[in-house]
């Protein structure tokens, strides 16, 4: 998987030169090119944003670099799907990382200011992806979500291949909560159940903890799991032992 990112603010993407994603790259799973946008401005101050027509607040960003960049992008490497982060886009989802993990080449237009002269959107993009319902200063954080939501799902690169999949919205259901050593930290102890190395009685614990953890802090992805039959003797389990403990 390539991804090329366009930004004027390269130095922004070091943070990928760590941890799995970094890795990643090491290995030659992935590889992040990243490209500053100034250098497609062709006049003599690298200008990359004007003020925009109608008047208002703030500055918009000039088509030209970025169509400049796209082209040359256009002559090098295999096709690509054109993707615009900004908050106008479609809401970034677990469904929107596998369904990008399964392209050869991704690139990510960053946007700042007020956003992108409009035909950039209209005529140059294939897509536009916003990562949540908040602004930022510029599309450079959600591009750095977007590589690493997508890195993570590229088969090799978590020593876990199961481990992608069982994660918290795969399946559209929060994570069971996790512990490790020590067993009594601060007079705060591991849930008994999981010392005791009874496989199933610790997969139904762990799934009803999932299910409850669910219903209460995401009741909107709650409201849409189809529970089995198991899933509601475990949840009608979870109310006795409620009862018990608070007794
Ligand atoms: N640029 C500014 N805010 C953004 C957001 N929420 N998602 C994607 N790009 C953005």
């Amino acid at each position: 998987m390539i991804f090329e990112i366009l930004t004027i603010f390269p130095g922004m993407f070091s943070p990928l030169e760590e941890s799995i994603v970094g890795k990643a790259c090491g290995r030659g799973l992935i590889q992040v090119r990243v490209h500053n946008i100034r250098d497609f401005a062709t006049d003599r101050h690298q200008t990359t944003d004007d003020r925009p027509f109608g008047g208002g607040e703030g500055m918009v960003m000039k088509p030209e670099p970025i169509v400049s960049a796209l082209r040359a992008m256009n002559e090098s490497g295999p096709p690509a799907r054109i993707i615009l982060l900004t908050p106008q886009g479609r809401l970034f989802e677990q469904e929107t990382a596998l369904e990008l993990s399964c392209l050869e080449r991704i690139v990510l237009i960053c946007g700042r200011y007020e956003g992108v002269d409009e035909r950039v959107a209209e005529y140059f993009t294939d897509d536009q992806i916003s990562i949540g319902d908040y602004i930022l200063t510029g599309g450079e954080l959600a591009a750095m979500v977007v590589v690493d939501a997508v890195t993570r799902l590229i088969p090799g690169v978590l020593g876990n291949e199961s481990s992608s999949l069982a994660d918290s919205f795969s399946q559209k259901i929060l994570e069971h909560p996790q512990y490790t050593r020590p067993q009594d930290f601060e007079g705060m102890c591991v849930p008994a159940v999981l010392l005791g190395g009874n496989h199933e009685i610790i997969r139904r614990w762990r799934r009803r903890q999932a299910l409850l953890r669910t219903r209460m802090r995401r009741p909107d992805l709650f409201a849409g799991l189809s529970l089995s039959a198991e899933d509601y003797v475990l949840l009608e389990e979870g109310k006795i032992e409620d009862k018990g403990q608070k007794a």
